[in-house]
């Protein structure tokens, strides 16, 4: 299981003590960039994602609830993160910009919200590296994991074939539910509060290991 824990959650004032509790338990840093019109909430941008990007050696993965992402995206290139992923429900030209991420070395994802059908990604499934399935509807941490999105990673299982892409599920993901995440075919998971709930770095670390272990 690749762990990518969304720094949303975390206490972003004291991040740079946060950061080496994280070097070498996680896989990813789970970067969600969010404008204030795609999502209801403005968290950062990328200003505030190259300034950890210069604290931490962890692979950043870009999330962008963004509309107009092919104004967005390039934003991101010069830090190298390890992927990059925009929603379907925000471009008509996804094969496009998904080849411009992936002509930087940069992993091309897309996300498709709980409403939003798999079928979307028909025409994308030979241009991406990663889907990253919406388990709440995006805006905020701390919501519940809505079961619908069970069937939905299986299936996508099943489109994907023999493809090699990457599936993250992300929103709600705690110990009680991440093993039912993982046999449904997830092979990512975001976890914000169930990361960093109780924000010290020993709470940080438990939390970790209780999700690593279920
Ligand atoms: C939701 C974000 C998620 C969220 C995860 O809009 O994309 O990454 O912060 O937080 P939890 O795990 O608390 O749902
Ligand atoms: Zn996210």
């Amino acid at each position: 299981m690749l762990l990518s824990p969304s720094i949303l959650a975390a206490d972003m004032t004291d991040l740079k003590s946060m950061l080496p509790v994280l070097e070498g338990q996680v896989d990813f840093l789970h970067m969600d960039v969010m404008d204030g019109h795609f999502v209801p909430t403005l968290s950062f941008g990328e200003m505030y994602t190259k300034t950890i990007a210069k604290h931490t050696s962890i692979p950043l993965d870009v999330h962008l609830m963004v509309t107009n992402p092919e104004a967005e995206v390039p934003k991101y290139f010069d830090i190298k993160p390890a992927n990059i992923t925009f929603h379907v429900e925000t471009t008509a030209f996804g094969v496009r910009l998904a080849g411009e991420i992936r002509k930087q070395g940069i992993r091309a994802g897309v996300s498709l919200n709980p409403a939003t059908s798999l079928s979307t990604l028909d025409h994308l499934l030979d241009h991406i590296d990663l889907v990253l399935i919406m388990s709440v509807e995006p805006g905020f941490y701390g919501q519940s994991f809505l079961p619908l999105a069970l069937d939905k990673i299986r299936e996508l299982k099943r489109r994907i074939g023999g493809r090699p892409i990457t599936i993250e599920v992300d929103g709600g993901i705690t110990a009680a539910n991440i093993r039912s995440v993982l046999d449904a075919g997830a092979d990512m998971i975001v976890a914000g509060s169930a990361v960093f709930s109780g924000g010290t770095p020993e709470r940080i670390k438990e939390n970790i290991a209780a999700l690593r272990k279920a």
